[in-house]
């Protein structure tokens, strides 16, 4: 079992999914998180998000395909995953929940492995994150 292994995807909000859907889905996570020993990063812009998790290679990889099955979101896409290369600052939180205000996320359209993490954590400073 790998201890730290990082799954980032980029996704979008369900046609006919509330944006309203997504305090939901942060309470809830950051429970689940919690109990699986993840951390991770989500980060929305409206109508896209964006997440980096980090765990053991077991754990990260069934939420992966809870995520995956979630009907409140369409399209997924692995940008990298695999052994935590850059690992996030995260705190030791479960979910920090960031905000993006403009175009930012088109930057992962195109970014793979880990450039795509390097290019995250760069941007961290930027989300309009919780407190
Ligand atoms: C964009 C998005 C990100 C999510 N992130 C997480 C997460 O980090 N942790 C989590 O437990 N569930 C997350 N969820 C919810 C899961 O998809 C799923 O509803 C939850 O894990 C419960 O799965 P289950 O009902 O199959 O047990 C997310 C859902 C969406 C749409």
């Amino acid at each position: 079992m790998k201890e730290r292994y990082q799954l980032f995807y980029l996704s979008r909000l369900a046609p006919g999914t509330s944006p309203t859907y997504v305090a939901e889905i942060v309470r809830a996570a950051r429970q689940r998180n919690a109990e699986h020993g993840i951390n991770s990063l989500l980060v929305f812009d409206g109508w896209r998000f964006c997440e980096c998790i980090e765990g053991t290679d077991t754990a990260v990889g069934t939420l992966a395909d809870c995520i995956r099955t979630d009907v409140r979101r369409t399209d997924f896409t692995v940008l990298h995953q695999g052994e935590a290369v850059i690992p996030l600052r995260l705190g030791g939180k479960s979910l920090v929940y960031a905000l993006s205000y403009d175009d930012s996320l088109d930057r992962f359209e195109q970014a793979r492995g880990a450039q795509a993490i390097a290019l995250l954590a760069g941007m961290l400073p930027t989300f309009d994150l919780e407190p």
